[in-house]
């Protein structure tokens, strides 16, 4: 018989998690108005809510936070990590920031300036605010493929490179300072993009002379997925794909709190001296000296071993296939999810799930609220509320596509709590057709709303 599938680790800590009732439940999420972000903690069974800072560390791991240098200049623990990132990703430069935010803070006050024009593929929200922010504009070149969620595409994070292109020639070339590429692309599902669609983004950058970023979160799974899937990369190891798809770029900014597996942490890769200079400045006042900006020694450390054990092969792929086996499981009961399965997360298709609910009522949230009231399960609406509304006109933006996310931490839980997550899901499905009405809202942030959003049920 073949040999099964099974975890690349066995574990050495347990932290106790536990199991409410639907009464508990209905309470704390009316006193929490309807807001997955209000709950506390202890008032969630299993958290889905995102894959990010909530990994589980390795001993190795732990053992160098053992010994960080928490020298406020020049500490070891900096080199250590200038080091991986030079190895692993290939920037000569770079500076530490506290996460993936700080970093596009950082970055986009050197390079983003007000009427400008950042093209990319779905860029996630911190990213998008802070182009906004600066009151400049992010255009969306996901390719089409990306939107139909049944449809089997292998590289659903590819940019449309004719969209792309019409970009790039129709706008005056000094308001585009540069392309974005978000590997994994989280809001089209986690879904990869191609080794071969990043270089012919970087042939489009030369031709117009523009500078390609990559956002970084999801990095690691991105090369798994181009190994498992682009023919022209199966015999090459993570580590020579992932060098490979950073030599398209000319920066990164990276949330290590993804596929370096830390808590909490970040950075910026640069090629070019003269941009990491000016990158300084904005570091050193956002984030501090540019030698630990916003990390501990301790936490460097955590994160260039982090960053070694996050492109070994074994763990990617007991990584992607636990997602990919969440979503095999909710296709079992004929859940709609994007299709095929992302690297980080099951990107459930709300509005094939409610068909029947009106777009005004936020479809998504209203799923993931039956989720925890089910089970205790946490998701976090991908919708209309993560949307915010049209800085311009302030009405709402209704995206494409609504889902309800179920974003799986690394290293935490095991398949038979994938399983729990399924069945859980499965039975809200089968009352697909009680659930009736959503919700309205009753306070909302100007920006990034969804994080503080306040609901009242219809
Ligand atoms: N870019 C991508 C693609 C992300 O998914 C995130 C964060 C960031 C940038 C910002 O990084 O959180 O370290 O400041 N995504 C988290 C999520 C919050 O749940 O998907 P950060």
């Amino acid at each position: 018989m073949e040999l099964p599938f099974a975890e690349s680790y066995k574990i050495k800590m347990v932290e106790p998690i536990h199991r409410s009732t639907r009464e508990q439940r209905e309470q704390w999420i009316k006193e929490a108005h309807y807001n997955l972000f209000n709950l506390k903690s202890s008032q969630v069974f299993i958290d889905l809510l995102t894959d990010s800072g909530t990994g589980a560390m390795s001993d190795k791991q732990w053992s160098e936070m053992m010994i960080g240098d928490e020298s406020y200049a020049g500490a070891s623990s900096y080199f250590k990590m200038k080091g991986a990132i030079k190895k692993i990703l290939g920037f000569e430069y770079f500076l530490p920031t506290h996460q993936g935010r700080a970093a596009e803070n950082v970055l986009f006050s050197v390079l983003v300036k007000e009427g400008d024009i950042v093209p990319g593929n779905s860029h996630f929200d911190t990213t998008k605010g802070h182009i906004e922010y600066r009151k400049a504009k992010a255009v969306d070149c996901t390719i089409d493929e990306a939107f139909d969620t049944t449809l089997l595409h292998p590289f659903k994070g590819n940019l449309d490179l004719n969209k792309l292109e019409k970009v790039l020639s129709s706008n005056p070339t000094d308001k585009i300072p540069f392309i974005i590429i978000t590997v994994t692309c989280n809001s089209s599902g986690g879904q990869p993009v191609s080794l071969e669609n990043m270089k012919e983004v970087r042939k489009l950058a030369d031709k117009y002379n523009k500078m390609v970023v990559i956002d970084a979160a999801r990095f690691a799974e991105n090369a798994y997925f181009i190994k498992k899937r682009e023919k022209a990369c199966e015999n090459m190891s993570i580590k020579q794909i992932v060098l490979e798809m950073f030599a398209t770029a000319d920066a990164t900014t990276m949330s290590s709190k993804k596929d370096a597996i830390v808590n909490m942490g970040g950075f910026i890769g640069m090629r070019d001296e003269d941009l990491f200079r000016k990158a300084s400045v904005f570091n050193i006042m956002f984030e501090g000296f540019i030698t630990y900006g916003g990390m501990s020694g301790r936490d460097m450390n955590a994160l260039a071993q982090g960053l070694d054990e996050g492109t070994e092969f074994d763990f990617l792929e007991t990584r992607v296939e636990q997602v990919a086996y969440l979503g095999k499981r909710l296709r079992d009961f004929g859940i709609p999810i994007q299709e095929p399965a992302g690297g980080h997360a099951i990107f459930v298709d709300a509005k094939r799930f409610l068909p029947n609910l009106p777009k005004e009522e936020f479809i998504a949230q209203t799923l993931g609220v039956e989720l925890y009231i089910e089970a205790g399960v946490r998701g976090v609406e991908i919708g209309t509320l993560l949307a915010d509304r049209d800085p311009n006109t302030r009405l709402n933006r209704y995206p494409e596509l609504e889902f309800l996310r179920l974003a799986i931490p690394r290293r935490v839980y095991t398949n038979n709590h994938m399983e729990y997550v399924a069945i859980a899901l499965g039975n809200v499905f089968e009352r697909r057709n009680e659930i009736k009405k959503g919700f309205k809202i009753l306070y909302e942030a100007p920006i990034m709303r969804h994080f503080t959003v306040e609901l009242e049920k219809l």
